[in-house]
């Protein structure tokens, strides 16, 4: 699966972690590393999901010390259905009902193997669709307004 990594400076450390695992793993990953000492995740998720939202990557992992700060942020850009997880079952269903792009982890709330364990059910677990296409495109409609 081709996905792409960023993180704040509070979820640096993780997002290193999952970038190797991950490759090990034979994922296609790009890391969008960004050598400031103080990376604000709001700009972060901006990059990222800017790779989204073109096209080129299906699936992104934010991580930042908590998750949710870069989670919000990652929601209001159009297209971006972000899901700050902490939890095997929501990292299924999270793909499954929802269709989420977007992966958001806390650096400082979750260790590398839980950390893993999130990824890979995130990058495996497919869209349902039906029912939950029909939901989907309802918050699509919420984000143009109509
Ligand atoms: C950075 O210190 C921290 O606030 C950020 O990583 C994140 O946890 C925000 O939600």
């Amino acid at each position: 699966m081709k996905v792409i990594l960023g993180a704040d400076h509070a979820g640096l450390e993780l997002k290193e972690h999952l970038v190797a695992h991950l490759t090990a793993l034979g994922h296609e990953v790009t890391d969008l590393h960004d050598e400031a000492l103080e990376v604000d995740y709001p700009d972060m998720a901006a990059a990222l999901c800017s790779r989204i939202t073109d096209g080129s990557h299906p699936l992104g992992i934010l991580v930042c010390g908590t998750g949710v700060g870069i989670s919000i942020a990652a929601n209001k850009i159009p297209g971006i259905r972000a899901a700050c997880i902490s939890d095997v079952y929501s990292a299924r269903m999270c793909r499954s009902h929802n269709d989420a792009n977007v992966l958001c982890l806390g650096g400082r709330t979750l260790g590398p193997e839980k950390a893993y364990e999130l990824a890979e059910l995130f990058l495996s677990e497919p869209f349902a669709g039906e029912r939950h296409a029909r939901r989907v495109e309802k918050i699509a409609r919420l984000e143009r307004r109509d």
